[in-house]
């Protein structure tokens, strides 16, 4: 059996969490590759709505084993308050939860650097979430992080040390003060002890047995593929690789046990932080798709920018992804547009039209092009089919499926995990 991958196609947001858990039933594993608690991975049902920034959005179903990879750079802090906000259903996370050896430790240094870093580029931060991503993954390529596996060892406190000296001294050349690091560090070593009761595992093993074994395997994304650090909007970007290959490097996963590379993108775009956004609507219209959209950030309630589809970096993150099928979010946002607009090229500086990301969205300004849709004036929140989709939203769709060359297999109409449609005949 091979190791199935879900990620976002756009900036982040996308729906995965959903998604995952709405999938989750099907897999016997589901697995996080990249990332951190930068993520916030929204699942509804039952009327109860959860936000995951550490945790697998398989948890919820209790014959699906969950694994953090060693992609993935934890917080134990966080950690710590999310099992201990789900403890009262009973997920048995102890038991069904599994955390690689080989991820990295986020210490509350980190944050500290993040902020510290963000404060010192001024209006060209990055809008990094804070959680102190960028600094983690930059120790674990300096080869000097902590992992989760070292907090086994009797040296654990000399190694934390002996890295919190070196980013003191950070601290002290960024000016950074005010700080009360040993508050935050109680904190931190109790969350360290709490994390010693779960299973850390070598979980490329535990993986490559699954895999031997012929379980099914979901591999779950974070953030989205213009995020990812070598093929996003550069420097506005996290520091993880959000594509298909993060799956094989974040779990000990071979390129050619990649089996569905399911992509999951919103019938419009939004993005949160800063960076080149090229449909980006400043006016009445990118204020309704967030008012409707609800488009407020999962992780920090900032609000996310919003704008049309578009169409030349959908296609580059299906591209760099080898997406296999479609899901499409979020449809029901659009239901009172009047118009929808998708751009499906961008003119540049020169006049010359392109379907092609320049190098740097930021230095080269394009100019997008649209093309416009009836809108579907209805609440599509009746529709159990795709059959019973209003006309304007299948032509909406067919459009897509044309321009993008891959079937859209998944389509959601509403936060809930009911609320999402399939064409299972597309599927492969
Ligand atoms: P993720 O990070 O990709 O998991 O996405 P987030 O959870 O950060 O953001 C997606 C938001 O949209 C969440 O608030 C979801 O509850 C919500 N959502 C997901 N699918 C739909 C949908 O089809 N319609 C609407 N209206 N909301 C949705
Ligand atoms: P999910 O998994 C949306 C953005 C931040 C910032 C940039 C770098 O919920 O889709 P970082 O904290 O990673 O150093 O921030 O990336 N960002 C996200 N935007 N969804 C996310 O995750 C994000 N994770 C990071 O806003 O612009
Ligand atoms: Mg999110």
């Amino acid at each position: 059996m091979s190791v199935d991958v879900l990620l976002g196609l756009q900036w982040g947001d996308e729906g995965k969490g959903k998604i995952v858990d709405f999938l989750a039933p099907r897999y016997q594993v589901v697995a996080r590759f990249q990332g951190g608690p930068n993520a916030g991975h929204t699942l509804e049902f039952e009327g109860i709505k959860h936000v995951l920034h550490q945790i697998p959005s398989g948890i919820f179903r209790t014959d699906t084993r969950n694994i953090i990879g060693n992609g993935v750079v934890l917080d134990p802090v966080i950690f710590k308050k999310e099992v201990d906000s789900l403890s009262k259903y009973n997920l048995n996370m102890r038991q069904n939860l599994c955390i690689s050896k080989k991820a990295q430790l986020i210490l509350p240094s980190h944050r500290l650097l993040d902020a510290a870093s963000e404060q010192s580029k001024g209006e060209s931060k990055i809008g990094s979430t804070l959680k102190g991503i960028g600094p983690t993954y930059q120790d674990k390529v300096a080869r000097q992080g902590l992992r989760v596996g070292d907090v086994l060892a009797p040296n654990f406190r000399e190694k934390y040390r002996s890295l919190v000296q070196k980013h003191e001294a950070t601290l002290a050349y960024y000016g950074y003060t005010g700080y009360d690091l040993p508050a935050a560090e109680k904190d931190f070593f109790e969350a360290i002890d709490f994390l010693k009761e779960f299973q850390l595992v070598d979980s490329e093993y535990l993986i490559n047995q699954s895999i031997a074994a012929h379980e099914t395997i979901l591999a779950e994304g974070a953030q989205g593929s213009l995020l990812d650090i070598d093929f996003g909007s550069y420097p506005f970007v996290t520091s993880s690789n959000t594509m298909t290959a993060g799956a094989c490097t974040g779990l000990g996963v071979a390129p050619r046990q990649i089996g569905e590379v399911y992509g999951i993108f919103k019938a419009y775009c939004t993005r949160v932080g800063g960076g080149p956004f090229p449909t980006e609507l400043l006016d009445a219209e990118g204020e309704k798709l967030r008012r409707v959209g609800h488009e407020f950030g999962s992780t920090t309630g900032r609000p996310r920018r919003c704008g049309w589809l578009d169409l030349p970096a959908l296609k580059y993150a299906i591209m760099i992804n080898g997406a296999t099928q479609l899901i499409m979010m979020k449809a029901d946002v659009l239901n009172s547009f009047p118009t929808i607009k998708v751009c499906t090229h961008y003119r540049l500086p020169d006049g010359e039209l392109t379907e092609q990301l320049p190098f740097d969205l930021l230095t080269t300004e394009v100019t997008p092009v649209y093309r416009e849709f009836e809108g579907w004036n209805t609440d599509v929140a009746y529709a159990t089919s795709f059959e019973q989709l209003p006309g304007p939203l299948l032509a909406y769709i067919d459009f897509l499926e044309a321009q993008l060359n891959l079937p859209i297999t998944m389509l959601s109409t509403g936060p809930d995990r009911i609320a999402t449609l399939q064409r299972e005949s597309l599927a492969k």
